[in-house]
């Protein structure tokens, strides 16, 4: 299959290109589409045969469930058993934007987009192309991240373009997406909301709305398994072996240099992800700025496109810096720590 590339402008995009991906969706084509957070892999998602073919094209195992991408607050209601007053609340006050809820399905959601779950995550994304895209396919959008399952999530179209090029009907170019990682996954079918993926919506933000918010313990354990399907994959992992080294940043800067030190003796190539405040202090390896210690949401915005340039450079480990989890630091960590498949060094 020939993939069709297309780009557009984000803020305006042409009305006839949207219109042709549309018509692709119509006829249970798949399209990979910008949305604020990363590129998303959308079909119609009252057509079995699409959501087939969005898990077939990344790769994706059956038991890990897509997420609904409407244009409106009122087309969830078709899809859910009820909205009470608590997810009123978020979606009016987060949406559009990373915040994806889960609620109980109704029947008109069918098992395979919820990996057999009886629950259904649904999400507005704040991206015009993403909500024009919606409102014209006339239907909600089903879209898992447009990547190889277990490869780092594309902020860009080149990143589509690198997993998915002839696998998929079209790639609608938008540019760069903005936040960077995924949006927060929250369950919101109990008294207390319960975030099971960290993202581009913080616990600091929920936590103004709600006196309590609790994180699924898998986030906070190694030892627990998640409520989410997809967090207990190895995920957003790069070719090579990687290791986060956290703590004091002088700590970690030295803790780098050293095992970077070792690894060139073995005859390794070794890539290093600093940030602006630390890149001075490394003098061997090849060394990619991830973002500032204090702007956290540049390293949001670099991390997955940091990771695929370190494969494309071929290096065999990765040594990365740990940031603090303030804010959208908590989701940078967790990608990373799935990234390093767990290998975090506290020094
Ligand atoms: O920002 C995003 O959310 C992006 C853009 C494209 O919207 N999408 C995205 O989708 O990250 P995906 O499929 O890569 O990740 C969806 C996550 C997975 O971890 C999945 O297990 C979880 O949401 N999920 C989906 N449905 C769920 C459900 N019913 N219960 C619990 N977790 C669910
Ligand atoms: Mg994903």
């Amino acid at each position: 299959m020939k993939t069709i590339i297309k780009k557009v402008n984000r803020e305006n995009p042409n009305e006839k290109i949207i219109m042709m991906a549309s018509e692709i969706i119509k006829n249970g084509g798949v399209v990979a589409f910008p949305t604020e957070t990363v590129y998303g892999l959308g079909g119609n998602s009252f057509d079995e045969n699409a959501i087939d073919k969005i898990f077939i094209a990344k790769g994706r195992p059956q038991d890990n469930p897509l997420i609904l991408h409407v244009s409106s607050i009122d087309e969830v209601y078709p899809l859910v058993e009820r909205v009470d007053e608590k997810a009123r609340l978020l979606m009016e006050r987060f949406w559009p934007g990373p915040l994806t809820l889960v609620f109980n399905k109704s029947e008109k959601v069918s098992y395979k987009l919820t990996g057999g779950l009886d629950t259904v995550a649904i999400r507005m994304p704040k991206h015009n192309v993403a909500l024009s895209l919606i409102k014209h396919s006339g239907v909600p959008i089903a879209a898992p991240s447009a990547n190889t399952s277990g490869r780092p999530s594309p902020t860009e179209a080149k990143h589509v373009i690198e997993d998915m090029s002839d696998k998929i009907d079209m790639i609608i170019d938008g540019g760069s997406t903005g936040i960077g990682v995924e949006s927060t996954v929250l369950d919101v079918s109990m008294d207390v909301p319960v975030i099971l993926r960290p993202g581009g919506i913080t616990i600091e933000d929920l936590l103004k709305i709600f006196p309590k918010v609790e994180y699924d313990q898998s986030i906070l354990k190694d030892n627990v398994v998640p409520k989410s399907p997809g967090q207990k994959y190895k995920h957003y992992a790069p070719k090579a072996k990687m290791v986060v080294y956290n703590g004091e940043v002088e700590n970690i800067t030295t803790a780098i240099k050293n095992h970077a030190h070792q690894l060139v003796l073995e005859g390794k190539v070794v890539g290093i992800m600093a940030t602006e405040e630390t890149v001075a202090n490394y003098d061997e390896g090849s060394v990619l700025v991830v973002g500032s210690r204090n702007k956290r949401d540049t390293i949001a915005q670099n991390l997955f496109s940091v990771l695929r340039e370190f494969d494309s450079l071929n290096v065999d480990v990765i040594l990365a810096e740990g940031i603090d989890t303030k804010g959208i630091g908590t989701a940078i960590m967790n990608r990373m720590k799935k990234a390093c498949g767990g290998d975090i060094r506290h020094v």
